[in-house]
């Protein structure tokens, strides 16, 4: 396997090569002056498999055009097989078109990613897995998504939060903290969020849980704007919790999330690398969980 690590995932993609005990291939990058990408991978690609590592974390067109540009001249130099590891996959949110006239975009991305040729695409924590289900059959590429919570809930697990409460902010996220339930132990449940589509407010319900005086731990797939982390940490301080940690995979962090979830009242920020972040946290790689995928793919 030759892997590129691209502009927006170096230090990912040098660890995954080390992982699989070969040199990461070096691109050539730079942005022209009116904002324009340049992109240069090296031959020879001829019949090997090409791992292409670029999450697509803002700015995510520009990290995307990258992608598309790297995947395309990896096809291009002859490689038999092109993977691409997007650990945070931009615009998988949009998942369909809810309402008259939205574009979907998590389907323009991955019909470009199929006609460029790639053939596997491995993401992690993608904001609905039943989403992809919809668009990878009705496209070649193959789309493997992984997660980021058992090495999140392990972390946790042996650093105070053995026993803890896992919540996840809304019900479309409860699968993440009935897999973190089955390290810590405490119990999961969820708060109800609604998001009005056309102003994009967001309301959340906060149900009685059996918190008081526990530990707890919050995971979402993505922190963003930091409201609903922060929300949901409020509404089980306001029941009693004791300490509570924000766990999440995809660590975007935008303006001052950090500042709105330590307000809230988070002892403890956690999340991955699968993009990159100043936010002062417990970051734990995702690495060794690619590695594993990506032998599992070519042992297939
Ligand atoms: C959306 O439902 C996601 O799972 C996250 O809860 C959301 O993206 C977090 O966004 P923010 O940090 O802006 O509230």
């Amino acid at each position: 396997m030759i892997v590129i690590p691209g502009p927006a995932s170096r230090e990912l993609g040098e660890q995954i090569a080390k992982g699989l005990s070969t040199v990461p291939r070096a691109v050539d990058h730079r942005i022209f002056p009116d904002g324009e990408s340049y992109i240069k991978i090296y031959p020879e690609l001829k019949n090997e498999t090409v791992v292409i590592v670029q999450t697509t974390a803002p700015s995510q067109d520009q990290r995307l055009i990258q992608l598309f540009m790297m995947a395309r001249t990896a096809k291009a130099l002859g490689a038999s097989r092109v993977i691409c590891v997007v650990p945070y996959l931009a615009y998988s949110r949009q998942d369909k078109m809810f309402l008259e006239g939205e574009a979907y975009s998590l389907d323009l991305v991955i019909k470009i990613l199929s006609d460029l040729g790639v053939d596997d695409l491995i993401v992690a924590d993608v904001h609905n897995e039943a989403s992809l289900d919809k668009v990878d059959e009705r496209y070649s590429i193959r789309i493997h998504n992984i997660s980021g919570v058992s090495l999140l809930a392990g972390y946790l697990n042996e650093n105070g939060f053995k026993g803890a409460y896992s919540l996840s902010p809304d019900k479309g996220a409860i699968h993440l903290a009935q897999a973190a339930d089955s390290l810590l132990g405490g119990g999961f449940g969820y708060f109800e969020k609604t998001r009005d589509r056309r102003t994009g407010e967001i309301e959340m319900k906060v149900k009685d849980l059996e918190v008081s005086g526990r530990k707890a731990v919050v995971f979402d797939d993505i922190i963003s704007s930091g409201g609903t982390m922060a929300r949901a940490i409020e509404g089980l301080k306001g029941q009693g919790a004791d300490k509570v940690a924000a766990a999440c995979t995809h660590a975007l962090f935008m303006g001052d999330a950090e500042r709105r979830i330590r307000e809230a009242g988070a002892d403890v920020i956690a999340f991955t690398d699968s993009v990159k972040t100043s936010t002062e946290g417990v970051t734990i790689t995702i690495a060794p969980l690619v590695v594993t995928e990506l032998n599992r793919l070519v042992s297939e």
